[in-house]
């Protein structure tokens, strides 16, 4: 049993995903130090750059555990930059790791992502199927997996790599906006054409942000539970939805139709892509929560708000 958890370092929680994490562990009483490029409205933010060796051994400290979220996350980005990717994301996480080492934090949680596996050899996929990425982002995962996985066995820390598959849900903000269902509530808003690739079958796993802040609160208790060992976990509904399934849920809670415009399938974008959750429903004690089209509904209503606020 490791001592309890009580102080929390979050990289890259000025993100989308890191300001519901910073919000749910403040309000269940951990203290928390968020460190990111840019600032966060809501936290006080060290403003640092992983791939920055000397802050990270610096700011890096005095901390039960690290959720490192700082990552470049765009994979048709990666394929014409691999360097900047291993750069941001392989070398960014050696520094933190090595400043953990140093300053003696022995516990990293991360998060990985459904891109260590690339084309699935089945579905739903197994977390022992084969990782294959086909992108250099999936790759950066892949490798920074193994390199917590190698500091867990050199240095008997403890980790866990969190793979979630597609995460959605209020203040989904990414600047581009590659995600499918932020681009599709604001073309539908704004009366765009809404692009789909393929007739709209393609099915995907949507995971809700307050799920996934859910499997982070879960994960503390596990390191205090399981340490010195390296865990990693498919964080996925089980529950896959079309591309036509999604946009309809949008068009309830918009209360307007989508002008859909198809084109031609993308090369290799697998019709079907979920996972199995047993491992983590069995070992992590963490189950999804929000139905889809609930929490559609609520990401609709924050986008109309933000957008009505800022005309
Ligand atoms: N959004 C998804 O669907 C999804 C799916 C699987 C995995 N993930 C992973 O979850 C994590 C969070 O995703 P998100 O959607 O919140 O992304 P995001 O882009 O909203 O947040 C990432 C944050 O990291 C910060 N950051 C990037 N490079 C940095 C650096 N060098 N130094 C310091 N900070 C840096 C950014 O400023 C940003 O605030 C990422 O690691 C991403 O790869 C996301």
């Amino acid at each position: 049993m490791q001592e309890s958890i009580k102080r929390i370092i979050v990289t890259g929680g000025s993100g989308f995903l890191g300001r519901h994490l910073l919000r749910a562990l403040t309000k269940a009483g951990y203290q928390v130090k968020n460190i990111d490029l840019r600032p966060n409205p809501e936290f006080e933010t060290v403003i640092a750059d992983v791939r920055d060796k000397e802050k990270m051994l610096e700011e890096i400290k005095d901390a039960d555990l690290v959720f490192h979220l700082a990552s470049l996350i765009e994979a048709g980005e990666s394929v014409k930059e691999p360097q900047k990717y291993i750069d941001y994301n392989l070398d960014g996480t050696l520094n933190i790791l090595e400043a953990m080492r140093i300053n003696g934090i022995k516990t990293m949680a991360f998060s990985s992502s459904a891109a260590v596996y690339g084309e699935p050899v089945r579905v739903p996929i197994h977390e022992d199927d084969r990782t294959m990425p086909i992108n250099p982002y999936g790759m950066t995962k892949l490798a920074m997996e193994a390199l917590l996985s190698s500091y867990v066995n050199s240095h008997g820390m403890t980790g866990i790599a969190l793979r979630y598959f597609n995460l959605y849900g209020p203040e989904e903000h990414h600047e581009p906006e590659s995600h499918a269902l932020p681009r599709f509530i604001k073309q539908i808003y704004n009366n765009e054409e809404v692009t789909v690739w393929g007739s709209g079958e393609h099915q995907r796993d949507y995971i809700h942000v307050g799920d996934i802040v859910d499997a982070h609160l879960k994960a503390i208790s596990l390191a205090e539970s399981q340490p010195g060992k390296y865990h990693y976990f498919n964080i996925s509904t089980e529950k896959p939805a079309s591309v036509a399934e999604i946009v309809g849920f949008i068009e309830e809670a918009m209360g307007k139709k989508a002008n859909i415009k198809n084109f031609p399938p993308r090369p290799g974008d697998p019709l079907l892509l979920y996972a199995d959750a047993s491992k983590a429903r069995e070992q992590l004690g963490w189950t999804s929560q929000v139905e889809l089209r609930a929490g559609i509904k609520e990401m609709v209503e924050y986008f109309v708000k933000y957008w009505q606020k800022a005309a």
